[in-house]
């Protein structure tokens, strides 16, 4: 991983200063992300990390501010950062905007420019948090599933895309759903690779009954499969899939798929764990270079009250340590917090059942910051 030099550092005689790159964005996103960083300044002092952080603009309030969704400067504050931190992005506000510069735009041109092509989203189970989960105890306790999503091509970015009108004057929306094949190779080796690590076992997911891009898909995983005789892979449509995750969930170890497909199915696979609220998500480059985000949205309908889980965030920041920044020790003890104070029985709204404390953002956060002083 490379280190900018060109950066100031105020971690003043480190050699080893990583440049972290802070987007608060929109809705809950700045409420979220304030209570994440406090847990990284901790552990940052705490083990002496030489993080130095800096905030950027990204979507609608870079949108108020600049009149763009990812300003120019934001894509030189990533470029040149080690790895970054994104809160949420979008809401109503910015609902009736030109579609060319809405929020998500920003989102999706920052993992574009950066080639943050491999998205780990993990589904797994806190124990404490079984009951919050919609599905049976015995359906999901033990759940711990990878979702490997490509990320910056698929039907998301193929071109031709628009909506323009037919001869006859009707309306007509289209998006070209294109994969290459060295597209599907690098995010193949990140689920093999991730396997390896975990459960042993690849299922990869496509619709190769119908869609052609999707034959293509199902073919160079066959192929890529063949370098990794120790990993099982298995196919799957994705119809199937989404049936399966909801009937079965435990099969599963580490899911590969498409752009579109991965967004659908790890939001259902979210919810078997109880609460999107409590998901942390990794976008990876090929260098290492990482964005990390709860899987979660905006939430503007609870922005600003205070009622926000912080958790899926503060998980992110560990994420954020241990795959870009190869700090592990600082993610264990991270990680090993947030189970400590759902053990004290305490729960943000979206995941509080009988019997718990109901607390907010800023009391959920400090909670974790107290499991690391
Ligand atoms: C996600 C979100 C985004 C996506 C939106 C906000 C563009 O749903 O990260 O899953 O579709 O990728
Ligand atoms: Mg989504």
């Amino acid at each position: 991983m490379s280190t900018d030099s060109s950066i100031n550092d105020s971690a003043i005689g480190s050699s080893t200063t990583k440049k972290i790159l802070i987007l608060p964005g929109d809705g809950i996103g700045p409420e979220i992300v304030t209570e994440a960083v406090k847990v990284l300044e901790t552990v940052n002092d705490k083990f002496a990390l030489g993080l130095v952080f800096e905030e950027g603009l990204l979507g609608g309030c870079a949108i108020d501010a600049t009149g763009v969704p990812f300003p120019d400067k934001t894509l030189a504050q990533a470029k040149a950062a080690d790895a970054i931190l994104l809160g949420a992005v979008g809401g109503p506000k910015w609902d009736q905007i030109d579609r060319s510069i809405r929020p998500e735009r920003g989102l999706l041109a920052i993992r574009s420019e950066l080639e943050l092509f491999g998205n780990l989203r993990p589904a797994t189970l806190y124990p404490q948090l079984a009951a919050a989960s919609s599905l049976k105890p015995e359906v999901v306790s033990g759940l711990d599933i990878l979702i490997v999503r490509e990320l910056t091509g698929g039907i998301y970015f193929g071109s031709p895309r628009g909506i323009d009108e037919t001869d006859s004057g009707e309306r007509r929306g289209y998006n070209t759903y294109v994969y290459t094949e060295s597209e599907i190779r690098r995010v193949g080796h990140l689920a093999f690779e991730s396997a390896r690590k975990r459960g042993g076992k690849v299922c990869s997911v496509d619709k190769a009954n119908v869609l052609e891009v999707t034959m293509l898909w199902r073919e160079v995983m066959t192929e890529l499969g063949k370098d990794y005789p120790d990993v099982e892979l298995s196919h799957m449509y994705v119809d199937n899939a989404a049936m399966q995750l909801v009937r079965a969930p435990k099969q599963f170890d580490v899911i590969v798929t498409g752009n579109m497909f991965g967004d659908i199915l790890s939001d259902q696979a979210s919810m078997l764990t109880g609460s999107i609220g409590m998901l942390p998500s990794a976008s990876l480059a090929i260098n290492g270079k990482g964005l990390y985000e709860p899987c979660h949205g905006s939430a503007p309908d609870i922005a600003g009250q205070g009622l926000a889980n912080p958790l899926a965030t503060i998980l992110s920041a560990a994420m954020m340590l241990r795959y870009s920044l190869d700090m592990s020790e600082p993610a264990d003890t991270i990680e090993a917090g947030v189970g400590a104070v759902l053990d004290q029985g305490l729960r943000t709204a979206d995941i509080v059942s009988d019997g718990m404390r109901q607390v907010g953002t800023r009391e959920m956060g400090s909670a974790v910051l107290s499991t690391l002083r």
